[in-house]
């Protein structure tokens, strides 16, 4: 696998696992494989896993609708949606705050993609917020202007490059997402954090509570199918939610993740640690000593079972 080679990422979303790409992607069989990536955000994985030759065909899903809608037109029309974020970038100069509020109205109105990428190029953190209306109600940054139109481009047209005739688009729930899915296949897993399960998390548009996650998972295991999960984490001495249970039979590593975007909101500088688990059947395939390769050049301890 080529490390360190660069990589787009069209779409600035906070809790994406650009960080942590090169680690899972060393969890894959060698051979190509079709993958799943059911809680898709800003598919960093799939966009590595692309750019690094290692699948044939990839399917992106998110609960997320105007988001899916928004990488159709990453991947389908990079052209058009480009020159709609160049338009939409300059007419905000001299009356910043307004006409980000104006966008973000014309979002919440009709769902339109091409606005969703202006908002999250400009709100603070790309950390995008919902409020209990389901309506997109995040900041915006005042002190950037978002990110400009010729880098976006580059992002955008890369992804599409690497995306273009491979990749599936579906929206809806996970579980519906990965009906088709078979052992052949690898299923990577980025749900929300349980560490706001029962509530709904103001950070996406849907949630996910943790006993339904956990249903989900054993069926995935009766279906024998190969899946990675990147679930909770530690920030410091900050544990967020429950270890996933042991009769999953998963394999755990905890990876040093680097400094937590959360935690630098906050105006701390606390060293995150990311949980990955990996199915039964997976680790059957790649093998003890695959999973050991993994955490080459990173600071990770293994439990298996
Ligand atoms: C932690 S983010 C994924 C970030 C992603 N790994 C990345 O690289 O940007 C979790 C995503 O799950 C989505 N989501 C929440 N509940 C879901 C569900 N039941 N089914 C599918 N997606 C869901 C959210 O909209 C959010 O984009």
């Amino acid at each position: 696998m080529k490390t360190g080679r660069v990589v787009p990422h069209p779409i600035p979303y906070q809790g994406s696992k650009r960080g942590l790409t090169q680690t899972i992607l060393r969890l894959f069989p060698r051979e190509r494989v079709r993958l799943f990536e059911p809680f898709a955000g800003s598919a960093a994985v799939s966009i590595a896993a692309a750019a690094n030759g290692l699948v044939s065909h990839i399917i992106l899903n998110d609960a997320n609708e105007p988001l899916m809608r928004l990488w159709e037109r990453i991947i389908h029309s990079p052209h058009d949606l480009i020159a709609t974020y160049e338009r939409l970038w300059n007419a905000q100069f001299g009356r910043e705050r307004h006409y980000y509020d104006r966008i973000r109205e014309e979002f919440n109105n009709t769902h339109d993609p091409d606005c969703l990428l202006y908002l999250l190029a400009r709100c603070v953190k790309a950390s995008v917020r919902y409020n209990t209306n389901g309506e997109f109600n995040q900041s915006p940054d005042n002190r950037r202007k978002g990110a400009k139109p010729e880098t976006i481009a580059k992002h955008v047209l890369g992804a599409s490059r690497l995306l273009h005739g491979i990749t599936t688009i579906r929206h809806g729930d996970f579980r519906e997402a990965i009906h088709d899915a078979d052992p052949n296949d690898i299923i990577y897993m980025d749900p929300p954090y349980q560490g706001v399960c029962g509530r709904r998390d103001s950070r996406y548009s849907a949630s996910l509570p943790f006993e339904e996650f956990v249903a989900a998972l054993h069926d995935m295991n009766h279906r024998h199918l190969s899946f990675i999960i990147s679930y909770d984490g530690r920030t410091g001495e900050k544990t967020y939610g429950n270890l996933l249970p042991k009769n999953l039979g998963l394999g755990h590593i905890e990876v040093k993740a680097g400094v937590s975007s959360q935690a630098t909101l906050l105006g701390r500088n606390a060293e995150t640690v990311e949980s990955l688990y990996i199915s039964a059947g997976l680790v059957k395939r790649i093998g003890l000593s695959r999973i050991a390769q993994s955490q080459s050049g990173r600071e990770a301890q293994l439990a298996l079972f």
